[in-house]
């Protein structure tokens, strides 16, 4: 899609920020990284605030700023309004407008979401910018535009963090259901979430219990919701508990490997998938690195494989065996720990476990398989009750 929208001229890439005076609309998109205290760094978007003032000083029309950084309320006023009209010399409002305007793309079908996203944020620093992004978004979507909503841009902002501190919520919610059900026989939470997302009030999506969320936002973005909240008096004790939950959920995958294990000194552990998704080279934040490190630092010796992640690779400052080949990863293992939901692990059969390893232990953190297929191996699952 992208090749042909260059070759169409639809799309021209320049690494010229002067260019952009020939747009009358320019998105802010750059990356907020965290700080080591959890709170966001501004300084991509400091350095692309002021190129782009620096350019729009020439422009004579007016020119739409939309911020689609991931930026705590009040950044948009307070930071980058100023930076823009100190760069460019004009004030916001007349010849130039701001708008806060998130986004919720997906890694891997960030194409898919933009073109056919389920709402849009506009957060108008005056009503002239709100409008002016609210016609345009209307032009993009003819025919089928989502809903609009226009608000403050402190709103918009909250919005976006609103939005992944629920996500993220209903996977630390599900896997705690997992873990209780872990402990009550003859339970499997899958069934508990397919009745759970019946309900319209609840929904189906985002209840998949597996080793715990990982990738570039939802940590960060809790992160830095919560440094941002405690900072204006309020600690807001449900975030701080979904990432407890998160990060603990690693320990529940250690505990069912020790389940069929006993001590895990010693043993080799094949670790299937180290990507945070499937489809994606992505480790940022990745369960996988908090399993291997856990599995380690119990003694084991760990193989990783993941069908896009080359290797070698360093979990924590130490080298991880990474493999493409998965018959490679369990040939001689003693246990296999589907940590990825890639479609290769599914494909898998018990069979091919019983081939290749040394000892037939397979914990299925991702719940890809049913274990009704599994029962010749000593097979354990995220959110299966135990059986005996
Ligand atoms: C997430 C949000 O879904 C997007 O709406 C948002 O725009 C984006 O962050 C962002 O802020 O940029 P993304 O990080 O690409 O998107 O990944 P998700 O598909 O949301 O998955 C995040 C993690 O949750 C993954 O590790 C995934 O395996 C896990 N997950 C997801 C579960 O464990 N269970 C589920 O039911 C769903």
């Amino acid at each position: 899609m992208t090749r042909s929208a260059l070759k169409s001229n639809m799309l021209e890439v320049t690494n010229d920020v002067s260019q952009l005076v020939a747009a009358n609309v320019s998105f802010l998109t750059v990356g907020t990284p965290s700080k080591a205290n959890g709170s966001i760094d501004l300084n991509h978007v400091l350095m692309a605030t002021q190129a782009l003032g620096r350019v729009l000083r020439k422009k004579q029309g007016y020119h739409l700023v939309a911020v689609k950084s991931t930026i705590v309320p009040g950044t948009t006023t307070a930071f980058v309004r100023p930076c823009l009209e100190l760069s460019s010399g004009k004030k916001v409002g007349s010849g130039l407008g701001l708008c806060a305007n998130p986004e919720f793309l997906k890694e891997g079908t960030a194409i898919k979401d933009a073109l056919h996203p389920d709402k849009i944020v506009i957060g108008g620093i005056d009503k002239r910018s709100a409008f002016f992004l609210n016609k345009l978004y209307a032009r993009l979507h003819r025919g089928n535009v989502p809903p609009i909503v226009v608000t403050s841009p402190e709103t918009a902002e909250l919005i976006k963090y609103a939005s992944n501190a629920f996500l993220a919520t209903k996977i630390s919610f599900i896997n705690t259901i997992a873990n209780i059900a872990q402990h009550i026989r003859d339970t499997d939470v899958n069934e508990v979430a397919r009745a759970l997302g019946y309900d319209p009030r609840i929904g189906p999506l985002f209840l998949k219990a597996g080793p715990g969320y990982g990738g570039s936002c939802f940590h960060k973005d809790l992160q830095a919701l919560l440094t941002y909240s405690k900072r204006n008096g309020y600690d807001p004790n449900l975030l701080s508990a979904v990432e407890e939950v998160n990060d603990t959920q690693a320990d529940k995958v250690v505990e069912l490997s020790i389940r069929l294990l006993g001590d895990l000194k010693g043993k080799r552990i094949a670790v299937l998938g180290l990507a945070f998704k499937k489809n994606t080279d992505d480790i940022r934040e990745a369960a996988s690195l908090r399993i291997i490190d856990r599995l380690r630092r119990r003694g084991a010796s760990i193989v990783a494989c993941d069908p896009k992640v080359s290797q070698p690779m360093s979990v924590f400052g130490k080298t991880v065996q990474v493999v493409q080949d998965v018959s490679t990863a369990l040939r001689g293992a003693d246990c296999a720990i589907t940590v990825t939901e890639w479609d290769q692990f599914g494909k898998l059969k018990a069979s091919d476990y019983l081939g290749l390893m040394r000892t037939p232990n397979l914990v299925d953190a991702r719940r890809v398989y049913n274990p009704s297929k599994f029962v010749k191996l000593n097979f354990a699952a995220i959110g299966l009750g135990s059986v005996g």
